[in-house]
């Protein structure tokens, strides 16, 4: 797979001062706009999540740009594909966390019923900044009596030290760069 890494990487969307100065926005969607590499992209994490997390019941996504991941690996894997969304998007009961952004704040919501005590949930994002996403739905997850088998992110932003703020109660893997 370090081929098809090394594409999806090369591919990777750079802005500069989006969405506010001082921000380097990194955009996984200018790698998708390639036939290629999205079946790479593809390719890459179904055959990271079969290897390294086998025995999963679901794969929660987080609002929005999780969703693409989240839907690949689970309708391969066949198992549950649950949506953590921000504040307002989820009908039904759900639980809620506050939550820091790089630039600014935000609610995570998760639906109550989704998720049975004790499943195995792997969770995907495209990306590691602060980690405060991650932290927010870890917590989210555990309230509904889940257990973390591990995050799942495309990218890291290594100087941000999200990896830090998540040491010690998960199990936290990158798959393309930092
Ligand atoms: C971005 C990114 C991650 C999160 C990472 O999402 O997709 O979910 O920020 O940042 P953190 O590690 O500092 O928490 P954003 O909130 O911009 O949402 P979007 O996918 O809806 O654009
Ligand atoms: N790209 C996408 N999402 C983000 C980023 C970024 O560089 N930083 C914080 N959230």
């Amino acid at each position: 797979d370090l081929k098809r890494i090394e594409l999806v990487k090369s591919k990777i969307g750079e802005f500069p001062d989006f969405p506010k100065p001082g921000i380097n926005f990194r955009d996984i969607f200018t790698a998708l706009i390639d036939g290629q590499t999205c079946r790479a992209l593809k390719e890459v994490l179904i055959n990271y999540v079969k290897k390294n997390h086998p025995s999963i019941d679901a794969v929660v996504g987080l609002d929005a740009r999780g969703f693409l991941f989240s839907f690949t690996i689970a309708s391969e894997l066949g198992v549950g594909c649950i949506p953590i969304r921000k504040k307002g998007k989820l009908p039904g009961e759900t639980h809620k966390v506050e939550y820091i952004l790089e630039y600014g704040s935000d609610v995570f919501e998760l639906q109550c019923g989704g998720i049975k005590k004790d499943q195995k949930i792997l969770i995907v994002d495209d990306l590691l900044a602060t980690g405060g996403s991650l932290k927010a739905a870890i917590e989210l997850i555990q309230k509904a009596g889940g257990i973390i088998d591990g995050c799942l992110v495309v990218m890291e932003l290594n100087a941000l030290n999200g990896r830090k703020a998540l040491d010690g109660f998960i199990i936290f893997d990158k798959i393309i760069m930092g």
